[in-house]
């Protein structure tokens, strides 16, 4: 029995989907009983539990082979460090008090680093505390996902693609959440002796290449605007995110800048869909 968190998000999703598809067992964790259902349907056990409620987290997974997990990114928190942190501390308190032996956590790249990745240093405290448990834990670090793009279709729809980066011509590796899903039950499915950290790189892509392929999609021409560094915080705030999480953003951007997320894990997988196939999902929804 696998136990699968943030199931009705796109990569637990994808994750739960691929391990029924191979006929495991699956136990996904919702935290809305309203979704219990559309996984019942599909051949899966279902529990409602909050990944900030240590207790209903250990029940939830006690027994399990093992667990996937994510640190879910809430923008709307006052203190992001702070929500990382409860997180971290009820997940792995259940992963030590199950004892489950298998943890696959999605992470990123950079989050060897403890500071300068904004809110990649909560996934690189929570690789740490998973770690100590004595767990086996399998980090999965991801690079950019596919799926951003989606933030930047109201733009796009106004013929602007905005770039918040140096340059618009660098190919940068990005990876399509069905890809992440598929790596992550794959890992599941035959766990390391040990702990490890994996690279998961997809494709490259220029910003210029991928506001190519949403223009076609969107039928229409996007002008590319590659911000400045100091408009980077400015424009998010305009965009309605608040101030302390648009500087948090803005220093993941710089740390893209500065080589930090580089691939440094212990091994590497590659993973192919390209960035057309995720965009005309993304503009089909
Ligand atoms: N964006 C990137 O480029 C990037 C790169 C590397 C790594 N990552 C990692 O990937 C994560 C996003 O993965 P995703 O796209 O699959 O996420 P997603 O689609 O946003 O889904 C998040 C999932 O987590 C669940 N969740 C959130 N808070 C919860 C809580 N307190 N208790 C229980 N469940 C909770 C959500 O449930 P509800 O449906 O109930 O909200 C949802 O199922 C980020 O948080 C980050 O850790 C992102």
């Amino acid at each position: 029995m696998y136990a699968v968190a943030g199931a009705t998000g796109r990569v637990g999703s994808a994750t739960a989907r691929h391990l029924l598809a191979d006929g495991a067992e699956v136990r996904v964790l919702v935290r809305d009983r309203e979704r219990v259902e559309e996984w019942i349907r599909q051949g899966a056990e279902a529990r409602v539990v909050d990944l900030g409620d240590r207790a209903a987290m250990r029940d939830a997974i006690t027994g399990c082979d093992g667990l996937f997990i994510l640190l879910p990114f809430d923008f709307t928190v006052d203190d992001l460090d702070a929500y990382a942190d409860a997180v971290t501390t009820s997940v792995a308190g259940a992963v030590a008090d199950s004892g489950i032996p298998h943890v696959v956590m999605l992470s990123a790249g950079g989050a060897d680093l403890p500071d300068g990745t904004g809110p990649i240093t909560g996934m690189h405290r929570m690789e740490q505390a998973l770690r100590a448990t004595g767990t086996v834990l399998t980090a999965l670090r991801s690079g950019h996902f596919q799926e951003k793009v989606g933030d930047l279709i109201e733009a796009a729809r106004a013929g602007v693609y905005p770039v918040f980066a140096a340059s618009a011509d660098v190919p940068v590796p990005m990876v399509a959440t069905r890809d992440l899903g598929a790596t992550a039950a794959r890992a599941l499915l035959s766990p390391d002796a040990t702990s490890t950290s994996i690279d998961v790189r997809g494709p490259a892509y220029s910003e210029r290449e991928v506001a190519g392929v949403l223009g076609t999609a969107l039928e229409r021409e996007l002008e590319v605007v590659v911000l400045p560094e100091d408009a980077w915080a400015p424009a998010l705030i305009d965009a309605g995110f608040r101030p302390h999480v648009a500087e948090s953003i803005a220093e993941l951007y710089r740390a893209y800048e500065r080589g930090l997320l580089a691939p440094r894990a212990d091994r590497a997988v590659r993973v192919d869909t390209p960035i057309e196939d995720t965009i005309t999902g993304l503009t089909a929804a």
